[in-house]
């Protein structure tokens, strides 16, 4: 097990360095989620499967600052639907659109369990 941030080094430490398998990011976060999910955003064939992106734990009007990842809990709500909604170009992260999308290269679905998981799929390992 290997115990590091790699926040700012997602390409050179886990694309960039292991064969493309499942990345399973459990953690808050919002310039982590952010980094992890753009970059895999720019590959394909790396899978990216996202724990607590249920509405339910998404509070609309975040009131905590972006770079406290400390601070996030379930009572402050969580940051994952607010950023994959950024990045996915919605503007609401409640938007239920979320929860099934797709762009020219790469398929969202986040599946209802209890708390929400959201599975990134390139769509070049989907077939037809
Ligand atoms: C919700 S827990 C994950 C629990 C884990 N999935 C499990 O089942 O044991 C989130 C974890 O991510 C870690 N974490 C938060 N930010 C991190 C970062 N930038 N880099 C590495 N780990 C981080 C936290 O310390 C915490 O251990």
């Amino acid at each position: 097990m290997i115990l590091c941030d790699v926040t700012d080094s997602v390409e050179q430490d886990i694309l960039d360095s292991y064969a493309p398998g499942i990345i399973y990011l459990d953690a808050h976060p919002w310039q982590l989620l952010k980094n992890v999910i753009a970059a895999v955003l720019c590959r394909d064939d790396w899978l990216l499967v996202i724990h607590d992106c249920s509405p339910i734990l998404c509070n609309p009007d975040m009131t905590i600052p972006k770079d406290e990842p400390s601070l996030i809990t379930a009572r402050t709500g969580h940051w994952e639907r607010h950023v994959l909604a950024e990045v996915f170009g919605l503007d609401d992260p409640l938007d239920p659109r979320l929860n099934e999308l797709e762009t020219e290269t790469h398929r969202l679905r986040v599946f209802g369990t209890q708390h929400g998981l959201g599975v990134v799929v390139p769509k070049a390992l989907i077939s037809a």
